[in-house]
């Protein structure tokens, strides 16, 4: 695995500016299913133009994070603030048309649908050509697929599909959920790949990442999640090492 690759040309992108609000604030959330309680106050912002990594061991809370913040977990108590508007109670759909993107854990395509199908689903008639134009040309190999079924396609091909529609919507915020889960090496370098083309043209990026090595590397800053709560919040090098030890199953970022 190739750990270490700073691919998100981080150093290009200009810092957040004073009088604005953080692209996306997370405050106070508790959440959960039926009675069961899964987040506990958790806060915290992703700034403009950044990538915050969100790590932490399984069943923490980072998928249920997500949803809450992409609407598709009601939560039951706290707020979500997206570019300084308070989003809690709006539709996922609403979040999505203001820029808010998420790729599910998992692949999030239609498998029965084909290719091209799934590409233009969102996409107005008369853009649908160019949809399939923009996904092409970051990935060629789907043009060769177009007309297949999503499901016969690779874990790659179908990560690839999934993480090329969000651009499609011109995303200001992308919650990335365990892209790289199950995919060989060189796949993983591509999509990382292209998710730093959509931070180079100004989106920010939720990671929730497995390799922990490859999101400290990626990322402006880290949130690590433990137990439904927020057990670290800052640089990427200001972990201390116990976090690690207990939370990310690994000896240190250089580990
Ligand atoms: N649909 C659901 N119904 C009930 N409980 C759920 C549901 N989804 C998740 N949980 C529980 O909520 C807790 C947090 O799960 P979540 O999937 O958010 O963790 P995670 O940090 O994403 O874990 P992983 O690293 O394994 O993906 C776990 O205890 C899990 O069993
Ligand atoms: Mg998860």
């Amino acid at each position: 695995m190739t750990v270490g690759v700073s691919v998100t040309g981080r150093e290009d992108r200009g810092g957040p500016r004073a009088d604005e609000p953080p692209l996306l604030e997370v405050r106070g959330i508790d959440a959960g299913y039926g009675g069961l309680g899964v987040l506990e106050d958790v806060s915290f912002t992703v700034p403009r133009n950044s990538v915050v990594a969100l790590l932490g061991p399984n069943g923490a809370g980072k998928t249920t994070l997500l949803r809450v913040i992409s609407g598709l977990l009601r939560p039951t108590g706290g707020h979500v603030l997206f570019d300084g508007e308070d989003i809690t109670a709006a539709r996922p759909h609403r979040r999505a048309r203001q820029g808010l993107c998420h790729i599910p854990e998992g692949r999030g395509v239609y498998p029965s649908l084909t290719v091209r199908e799934n590409l233009v689903l969102h996409t107005w008639k008369r853009q649908e050509r160019a949809a399939v134009e923009r996904a092409v040309e970051n990935f060629p190999v789907l043009g060769r697929k177009l007309n297949q079924r999503a499901g016969e396609l690779s874990g790659g091909q179908q990560q690839m599909l999934s993480v090329v529609r969000s651009y499609l919507d011109d995303p200001r915020l992308v919650l990335v959920d365990e892209v790289s889960m199950g995919l060989a090496p060189v796949v993983v370098d591509q999509i990382y790949e292209f998710l730093a083309r959509i931070i180079r043209e100004g989106a920010s990026l939720l990671l929730v990442e497995q390799y922990v090595n490859r999101a400290l590397a990626a990322a402006d800053r880290v949130c690590v999640l433990a137990k439904g709560r927020i057990a670290y919040d800052g640089e990427p090098t200001g972990i201390r090492e116990e976090i690690f030890e207990h939370y990310l199953g690994t000896a240190s970022a250089t580990g």
